[in-house]
């Protein structure tokens, strides 16, 4: 007894299992020197939070940052071991929105500007609320065929292990056209579709005509396209993001270069175009010849706007433009979502401005475009937050709803 007590103990302090490894299914811990049971796959898509070896301070409240559920404390979690505490993880809520389908013959789609800029130039939210934002959105229009994002730079939520398109696709949207992005640029475009029916065919064109003098110049702002079978019908869709701010002749320009570039795919007149996306021209403005032009090189039509809410962009009415706005002005209307009517003509077109929003408000660390310390996501409660702000707008901009129904 007493010789396999020591064998035993000569065992443990020979073979660690550093040395010898774990069974299939567990680790070694370096810093314990003991195998670890792994985590359970997840029932449901999930993110963790903690990062090794030293931020595993976390505690199971804090999945509620990003409204999501508690799952599980693992000292692992998706990569290496904390040295001290645990990682946790957070699960998408069980509650799906309950999605709904229109006729073939409606097309339902929203253009959604979600101000998700990289955390190395500002802290607004972003991560709390973009992990609101999918549930929000289809659980009050279940019955939306497609979504075009901008300002979606880093990927959403959180964009390595539960990003934007995971949440997506979990709820029933599961198809996606490619980031615009462009090895000239070093920020890519922040743009992208979503759609609940197959893209059969996708492309981009990345705009020509930029202005050096701004932000747009490093970033790859342009055009994407799907081409989308609902059905058996095909709808061709686009998503952009203009030029903000610049010379007023660069969006009439960016206009023109989706109308050539939509050329190139030869789409028959028969089937129907919807434009889409934040164009950064105001239809309120006193001055709307850029607007016009716009509209006419794309053979387009605003249609009428059949909601309550007159502005797409409005610092009175929206918590997060109102923080990052200094001097009152009147709300703006910037997205679109307009039909071309020289291809087939909806016989009903209109607009409608969304006000998705996360109850309770929810706490978030505010820095706007601060040289920020940490590149990185911060906790509301970090010693190194020194402002702390409650919100409830998932965005600085408002999505607006196009609703057309074709013969
Ligand atoms: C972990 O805990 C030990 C002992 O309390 C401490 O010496 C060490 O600095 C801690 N490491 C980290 C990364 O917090
Ligand atoms: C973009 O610019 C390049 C180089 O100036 C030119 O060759 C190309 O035709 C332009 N494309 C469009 C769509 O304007
Ligand atoms: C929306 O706002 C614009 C600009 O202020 C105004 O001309 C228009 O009448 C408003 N429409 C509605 C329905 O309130
Ligand atoms: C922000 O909201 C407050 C109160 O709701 C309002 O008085 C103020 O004018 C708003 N600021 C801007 C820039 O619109």
């Amino acid at each position: 007894m007493k010789i396999i007590l020591i064998f035993l103990s000569i065992v443990s302090v020979v073979f660690t299992c550093q040395d010898t490894g774990c069974p299939d299914g567990q680790s070694c811990n370096p810093y314990t020197d003991q195998c670890v049971v792994d985590p359970p796959p997840p029932a449901r898509p999930a993110a963790w939070l903690g990062d090794e070896p030293d931020f595993c301070n976390r505690s199971p409240d804090d999945c509620k940052h990003f409204n999501l559920e508690y799952d599980i404390s693992h000292p692992k979690g998706d990569g290496d071991f904390c040295e001290n505490g645990t990682k946790i993880r957070c699960l998408i809520g069980e509650n799906k929105p309950e999605l709904e389908n229109s006729p073939d013959n409606e097309l339902r789609v929203i253009a959604y500007n979600v101000f998700e800029r990289s955390f190395q130039i500002t802290w607004d939210g972003q991560r709390e609320r973009t992990c609101r934002l999918p549930f929000e959105l289809l659980d009050k229009n279940r019955d939306v065929d497609v979504i075009t994002f901008q300002e979606v730079f880093m990927g959403g939520c959180f964009a390595e292990s539960l990003n934007i398109r995971q949440i997506l696709t979990y709820y029933g949207f599961p198809y996606f056209t490619d980031l615009l992005e462009s090895d000239d640029v070093p920020s890519n475009g922040g743009i992208f579709i979503a759609s609940k029916w197959p893209i059969v065919e996708q492309d981009m064109h990345i705009y020509n005509a930029s202005d050096e003098n701004t932000w747009d110049w490093f970033a790859a702002k342009g055009v994407s396209y799907a081409k989308i079978k609902k059905g058996d019908t095909f709808y061709h869709v686009t998503g952009t993001h203009m030029q903000a701010g610049g010379s007023s002749d660069i969006k009439p320009k960016q206009c023109q270069e989706t109308a050539d570039f939509l050329k190139t795919k030869s789409i028959p007149q028969s089937e129907p175009i919807v434009y889409s996306g934040d164009f950064n021209l105001n239809q309120w403005s006193s001055n709307t010849e850029a607007l016009k032009q716009c509209v006419q090189f794309l053979d387009a039509e605003i249609p009428p706007n059949e909601g309550p809410l007159n502005a797409t962009s409005d610092p009175n009415t929206n918590d997060v433009l109102n923080l990052t706005t200094s001097n009152p002005r009147p709300g703006s209307w910037l997205d679109y979502v307009m039909p071309n009517i020289a291809h087939k003509r909806p016989t009903s077109a209109v607009q409608i401005v969304l006000k998705p929003i996360g109850t309770p408000a929810f706490p978030v660390c505010w820095c706007e475009q601060c040289i920020s310390l940490d590149p990185d996501y911060i906790y509301p409660d970090d010693e190194d937050c020194d402002r702390v702000e409650r919100i409830q707008d998932l965005s600085d901009h408002y999505p607006v709803l196009g609703v057309f129904k074709y013969d």
